[in-house]
Parts: C-alpha cells; structure tokens; sequence
C-alpha cells in the first residue's frame, strides 16, 4: 500500500519532494553547516548535490510504500525541514527529521515525527527506527515525547561526515514498534527479495 503523498497535521503539510524544490532545500537547510552536524549525510555544497537528493528522493518514492518528506508551514507554504522514511525490508524502515534553524524549538519536529509516526502503521510498517548522535539532546527529546523507546547504544556504528568525517561514532537507537500490525506475505522471504536500501542522502 502506498502512503499519501501530502498529509496535513495542526501546522504543517508533509508532502513528496518535487524538482523544483532544490534551491529552498538547499537554502533552508541542507547546506547549513549548523543545521547538518549531527546528519548522517555530507552538508550540500551545491544545488547538484540537492538535486541528487530529490533523485534518490523519487527513487525511494518508485520503490517503497514512500520515501522522504518536505515540511512547510500550513500557514504560509514556508519549507521548514524534511522527514521521512528509508524503507529497509516492506515492514520495518528507518526515520529521521531535520528543521531549518529559524524554526527550532517550535515543535515542528516532534509534530512531523508524530504524523511520521502514523502513516506508518497506516501503511502496515511493523518497525520505525531512528538512529540518533549519543549527543544530540534535542533530537533524544524529539524521539522520547513521540513515544519512541532507547533500545540501546550501537557502538562506533556510523559515520556523521560533518562532524567527524571518517570516524564511526556511537548512536543511540531509538524504535517504535507495532504489535497489531500483521505482516503481508512471510517477512524473511520478502526481506531478501527486495534487499536493502541505500542510505537516506537528504
Ligand atoms: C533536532 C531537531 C530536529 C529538533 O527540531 P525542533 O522542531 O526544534 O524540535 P521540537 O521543538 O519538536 O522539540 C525539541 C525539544 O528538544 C528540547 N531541546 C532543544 N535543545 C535541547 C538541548 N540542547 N538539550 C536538551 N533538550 C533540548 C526542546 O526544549 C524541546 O523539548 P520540550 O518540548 O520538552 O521543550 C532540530 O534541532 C534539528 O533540525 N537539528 C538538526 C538536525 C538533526 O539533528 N536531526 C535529527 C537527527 S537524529
């Protein structure tokens, strides 16, 4: 089952990047040194590596139930941020939010990630997981108002390329997992006929 390509909560509009988002992308956030510290993907230094992203962003859509979100303020049509989904096997798959600077601390993130949250069980997930830098304390805070529980630390488990480039750092793993979702089909079987997807780029 494919997810909406647009959801509406209280402030925000999640919808399905297009082309022609580039430029705001990579203006409001992705090439903001500040704003990518603790990302899993290199900051944008270019308007091509933002038009990468909405390739890999269209890909993702093709091939999975759905992909990344842009956030823009109901209210104005503002981008805020993104959130989203990079789908792993058809039951389980991982989440991850940013917001542009100007609007932190407004509660946009834990609002997408709540909405996040529930288009996920529409769409039969069993298992969202979101792997978080062990110092990011807003991002923890994101996480646990959304329900989400610490499942433990992965050590040296992933590279944050802004931060410390070539050096794995710990990650907090945080996850929600649905009990009453059923499974479509035998879940091994279908894990290892789609494999694994590429790493979320922005
Ligand atoms: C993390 C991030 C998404 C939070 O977005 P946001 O819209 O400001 O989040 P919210 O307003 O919904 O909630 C933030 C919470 O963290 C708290 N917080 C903020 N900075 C904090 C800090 N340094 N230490 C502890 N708590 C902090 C806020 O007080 C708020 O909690 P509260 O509602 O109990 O007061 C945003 O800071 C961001 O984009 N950071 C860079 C990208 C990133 O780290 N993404 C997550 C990758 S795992």
């Amino acid at each position: 089952m494919k997810a909406d390509e647009r959801v509406e909560t209280t402030r925000l509009v999640l919808r399905r990047p297009q082309a022609t988002d580039a430029e705001a992308i990579f203006d409001r956030y992705a090439s903001d040194q500040n704003v990518t510290r603790f990302l899993g993907w290199p900051r944008h230094r270019s308007l091509e590596a933002t038009r990468e992203f909405l390739g890999f962003s269209d890909a993702e859509w093709a091939r999975w139930p759905a992909g990344p979100y842009l956030l823009e303020s109901l209210e104005d049509g503002r981008l805020l941020g993104s959130a989203g989904f990079a789908f792993e096997t058809p039951y389980r798959a991982m989440t991850g939010y940013v917001i542009a600077k100007d609007a932190w601390g407004m509660g946009y993130a834990t609002e997408a990630l709540r909405a996040v949250v529930g288009i996920a069980w529409g769409i039969g997930l069993v298992r969202l997981y979101a792997p978080c830098h062990v110092e990011n304390a807003a991002s923890v805070r994101v996480l646990e108002k959304c329900g989400f529980a610490r499942e433990g630390v992965l050590r040296k488990h992933s590279e944050f390329p802004n931060l410390k480039p070539g050096e794995p750092s710990d990650v907090l793993c945080y996850a929600l997992v649905n009990d009453r979702a059923r499974l479509r089909g035998s879940a091994p079987s279908s894990e290892a006929k789609r494999g694994d997807s590429p790493p979320s780029k922005g």
